[in-house]
């Protein structure tokens, strides 16, 4: 079976005034149906020049990329019969008219014929839990709904490969949410069909909640692959535990990290004599407890936190060389 995506050391360079950027380099990998892939990088390192490369909006200064096994150069519109690409921020929607016929005027541009029109534009429109607004006109909508509109009209061709470049960009937390929860239903097949989704963000948050694979780009290079469990255990660290220890003149218990792999993070004094401690642990089991006791030979441990490390820290240290 092909590949949804295979991308085949593409480099992209852009002349500039002060001379060439090198936007791309070399970048190599491949994804199937039903991955979700999660593009990552910091400002400026080359998500949105791949995600154009790849949708052909872009050509590669060298290197090939194949949609469906079809060359992206060589096939320009076949590829783009099989692909979406949603952009984040707010524009290319006619605000006069409805979600409806937003849907139904793209769908008519990629070649549906008329009466799969109306049925597909109610499906995509359902799919991404506009029904209530379907009828509404678009100017109306909130940044969400119109985000979500913008996905619905990606979706009217049902294509092989979607493409999310910052999906959730300038929504509020709760709008950002909603759009998650839409992408991971479609993801887990919603559409009637598990697409490859390809997703680039630099909030963390969504590609932690919605990839299982994390391709990661730093100054245009692909540095790493990875499932993103992969990702989270390499992780220097796997959860940050705070306690409060409460007692009689706490000894401040200094710091033996080295051996159990318990780091201290921070101590401060807290409410009626009690300490509050921050620990970095590489895993969270009953042992790590029994460890933090012995670091307090003469308080009670009266409240513990546990946190999980989220990509946001794994990538911080990926960024700095660490865990490699
Ligand atoms: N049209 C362009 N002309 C010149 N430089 C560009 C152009 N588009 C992107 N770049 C440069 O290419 C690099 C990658 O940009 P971009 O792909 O937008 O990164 P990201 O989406 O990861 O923030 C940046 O250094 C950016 O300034
Ligand atoms: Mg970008």
């Amino acid at each position: 079976m092909v590949n949804a995506l295979e991308v085949c050391a593409v480099s992209r360079g852009f002349r500039t005034r002060s001379g060439t950027v090198e936007a791309l380099r070399e970048v190599s990998f491949s994804a199937g149906g039903g991955e979700v892939v999660g593009l990552l990088g910091l400002n400026g390192a080359g998500k949105t020049t791949l995600i154009k490369v790849i949708s052909t909006l872009l050509l590669p200064t060298s290197g090939s990329v194949r949609v469906a096994g079809i060359d992206v150069a060589t096939g320009t519109r076949q590829v783009r019969r099989r692909l979406s690409v949603v952009f984040g921020g707010d524009h290319g929607l006619y605000g006069r008219l409805s979600g409806l016929d937003n849907a139904r005027f793209f769908g008519t541009l990629s070649g549906l014929d008329r009466r799969r029109l109306e049925r597909r534009a109610a499906d995509v429109i359902a799919m991404v839990a506009l029904e209530k607004v379907a009828e509404r006109p678009v100017e109306t909508y909130s940044r969400g709904m119109k985000q979500r509109l913008h996905l619905a009209i990606g979706l009217m061709a049902a294509p092989t490969l979607l493409m999310l470049d910052e999906p959730t960009v300038g929504l509020d937390p709760i709008e950002a949410d909603r759009l998650r929860r839409v992408i991971g239903d479609l993801a887990a097949g919603s559409a009637g069909y598990r697409p490859c989704i390809v997703l680039t963000s630099h909030y963390l948050r969504d590609i932690e909640e919605l990839a299982e694979r994390v391709v990661i780009l730093q100054e245009g290079r692909l540095t790493h692959d990875l499932p993103l469990k992969e990702l989270l255990r390499r992780a220097s660290a796997a959860a940050v535990v705070t306690v409060r220890v409460r007692g009689e003149e706490p000894v401040w218990p200094g710091d033996d990290g080295e051996r159990s792999g318990v780091r201290l993070v921070d101590a401060r004094p807290g409410e009626a004599g009690s300490w509050v401690a921050r620990y970095e642990v590489p895993r969270w089991e009953p042992a790590t407890l029994t460890e933090l006791a012995r670091r307090w030979p003469h308080g009670e441990i009266a409240d513990v936190r546990v946190e999980p490390v989220g990509l946001e820290r794994v990538f911080h240290d990926l960024s700095r060389g660490a865990g490699r």
